[in-house]
């Protein structure tokens, strides 16, 4: 079972087990990675879910469709070179050990430190937890 290595702004790790074939943002809601929001759920609409790749595993990943490229341009927290949506991030066991740095105020625009993760996130937890 591949580890995704989330890093907080603040620098706190938080180590969760992801399954095979699901999203980096789907093993953050299931573990509540609060600075994904992922209002959309995964359909690449919203850059709720936006994280900086660690430079030594961005080239491990699969290319940035145009879509993912034209929506980061549009999240809340700046762009970076190493900068995806999370929820595009296909895990593989080859990703073991992945690196995800979680942008300050998490990828909601006009998010603030208090609030709890978005719609979608409450929901994957749910549904994880009803399996
Ligand atoms: S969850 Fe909305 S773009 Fe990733």
């Amino acid at each position: 079972m591949p580890t995704i290595n989330f890093i907080h702004p603040d620098g706190r790790p938080d180590a969760v087990d992801a399954h095979a074939g699901e999203s980096a943002m789907q093993a953050a809601a299931r573990h509540g990675i609060a600075e994904i929001a992922a209002e959309c759920g995964g359909n690449a609409m919203c850059a709720t879910c936006h994280v900086y790749v660690d430079d030594g595993w961005i080239n491990r990943l699969t290319k940035m469709t145009e879509d993912e490229d034209a929506l980061l341009d549009g999240a809340a927290a700046e762009r970076q070179p190493t900068s995806r949506l999370s929820c595009q991030i296909a895990i593989v066991s080859e990703l073991d050990g992945l690196v995800l740095r979680l942008p300050v105020g998490g990828g909601r625009r006009g998010d603030d430190e208090t609030a709890g993760p978005g719609p979608a996130a409450a929901l994957l937890r749910v549904l994880a937890w009803t399996r």
